[in-house]
């Protein structure tokens, strides 16, 4: 355990945030908790600050309580004048933090001390102010901490999107649709996810309720005139259910939505695939499909709890390319546990090999709602740059083999504190993935848990509507969560 002794300010969990960077998920206690039993205690930091007059001064220690030497570290960040504004003063707090642990660990950080914020929403920012690439490089430098080719990566990703995020209008959305039901239950997984075998008799009506959201809303959008730009099936894992039910929720859909630049669903797992779901996809206009390996290997497979092979995932792929789908994602994950280099080199040579039009490359991030979370999951690969390694192969081979990457984002706790990155082919960028992340455009989201953005354009304000995520109370509650959405809306137009 860690304490951390704030003096002067009241910032605990921004400076928290930067302990985790360097230490995971090792539990992190407020000094002056009685409950702390100092026993249990390996580390105790402090973060200070003093005001001077014309000085602002931010110092940070560290004392390790195990290696018998009892030294103190410390590392002040000074600031000329008082400083007033909290950002300002959140910021020195954590640079301060930051470079003591850098000092004492020895640890890289790829992006420095930016958390929290996404870092291509924050180059939209600084193109938008005239910034060009060498003082967006040098800010991400001086400002976050970050590694120049991270700084540039967002940079790269920012440049591809932004055909995508100057031309939207109120007029035209995106929609996203979840189903949340699955085959089984990956270990990492935290999205709201239900074993399609113990909810049988919730399915039917589910999609009852889904079509009536779906229905209510969209008649008041077509009403108001609105146009759809992405439409995303996902999950859950979509093709858990039956085909007839699919070929209902699809009609309802393409009832309002027909015309449409892209209609993505996720055939997350190749268990759930076949010919007739397919054909049920491609009838009704599914342009781009998702069929996510995360690893082609075998072991690793069963380890995660995915309840499928390799050759399943290949077979899918070519299933999906002989009904002519042109346009196929394939997720993968960085730093799964019992996978070196070797196992990550052979996933991303077959997938090479299969040649989809995306490429999704996560990096294994322990969440809260995990199986891995409950079971106090300790990897040491997740910090002992395994995963970094990995990255700079993906990217290298990805990259050799025309892929470029187009949309980027980062979660906590994630292994070496990477990213996630959407590659992709000439032309071939998901629009929803870019407007879900972007966020500069309305996403109307349908079914339990699922979270409605409304996007202000001239506030550049998001307003959410949040569904009920439990599957029972989702469907008694249908109602009231589509009076919500619709009152909410009518706030936009
Ligand atoms: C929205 S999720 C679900 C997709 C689909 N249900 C599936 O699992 O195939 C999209 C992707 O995020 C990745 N992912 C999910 N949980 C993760 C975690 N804890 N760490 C890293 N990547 C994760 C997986 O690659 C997954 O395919
Ligand atoms: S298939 Fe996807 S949504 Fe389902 S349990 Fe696995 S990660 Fe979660």
């Amino acid at each position: 355990m860690i304490i951390l002794e704030c003096i002067g300010h009241e910032y605990f969990n921004e400076v928290s945030d930067i302990i985790k960077l360097f230490y995971g998920k090792t539990k992190i206690s407020f000094h002056k908790n009685s409950d702390n039993n100092i026993q249990d205690t390996d580390l105790l930091l402090t973060s200070k600050i003093i005001f001077d007059e014309n000085l602002s001064s931010f110092t940070s220690s560290y004392l390790n309580l195990n290696d018998g030497n009892n030294k103190e570290i410390t590392y002040t960040y000074t600031k000329k004048n008082q400083i007033q504004d909290k950002k300002e003063i959140k910021i020195a707090l954590k640079i301060s933090m930051y470079k003591l642990l850098s000092d004492v660990t020895g640890k890289k950080i790829p992006w420095g001390i930016l958390t929290g914020i996404r870092p291509v929403k924050i180059v939209h920012q600084l193109i938008d102010k005239g910034m060009n690439d060498d003082e967006i490089l040098n800010y991400f430098q001086t400002q976050y901490y970050a590694d120049r080719d991270r700084a540039q990566l967002a940079i790269d990703v920012a440049k591809v999107q932004r055909k995508y995020i100057k031309n939207n209008d109120k007029n035209k959305i995106s929609f996203y649709i979840g189903i949340p039901f699955c085959p089984s239950r990956c270990n990492y997984c935290s999205f709201t996810s239900n074993s399609i075998v113990k909810n049988k008799d919730l399915v039917k009506p589910y999609i009852d309720s889904l079509i009536l959201e779906i229905k209510e809303v969209s008649k008041y959008l077509i009403s108001k005139g609105v146009k759809a730009q992405s439409i995303y099936i996902g999950g859950g894992t979509p093709t858990s259910i039956e085909t007839g039910e699919l070929e209902i929720l699809l009609n309802c859909i393409n009832e309002f939505w027909m015309d449409n630049e892209e209609f993505t669903c996720e055939a997350g797992r190749p268990d759930t695939i076949s010919i007739d779901k397919l054909k049920a996809l491609k009838e009704a206009g599914i342009t781009r499909l998702s069929i996510n390996p995360q690893t082609m290997d075998d072991s690793t497979l069963k380890r995660i709890g995915r309840k499928h092979n390799h050759s399943q995932i290949i077979e899918a792929f070519y299933l999906a390319r002989s009904l002519d789908f042109n346009n196929i994602n394939m997720d993968i994950i960085i730093g799964l546990p019992g996978e070196g280099l070797k196992e990550f080199e052979n996933t991303i040579d077959c997938i090479n090999k299969l040649n989809p039009e995306n490429v999704t490359v996560h990096t294994l991030a322990i969440k809260r709602a995990s199986i891995y979370n409950e079971i106090d999951f300790n990897n040491k690969q997740l910090h002992d740059n395994t995963a970094y390694k990995m990255m700079e192969l993906a990217r290298n081979n990805l990259e050799a083999n025309g892929y470029y990457p187009y949309y980027l984002y980062r979660q906590k706790y994630m292994a070496d504190n990477l990213e996630n990155i959407g590659y992709c082919m000439k032309g071939k960028e998901c629009i929803y993935n870019i407007q879900i992340m972007e966020e500069k455009q309305s996403i109307v989201a349908f079914g339990a848990d699922a979270v409605t953005k409304v996007y202000f354009s001239e506030e550049d304000r998001l307003e959410r509507q949040h569904n009920i995520k439990d599957l029972r109370l989702y469907i008694k509650n249908i109602d009231a969560q589509i009076d919500k959405k619709i009152r909410l809306l009518d706030e936009l137009y």
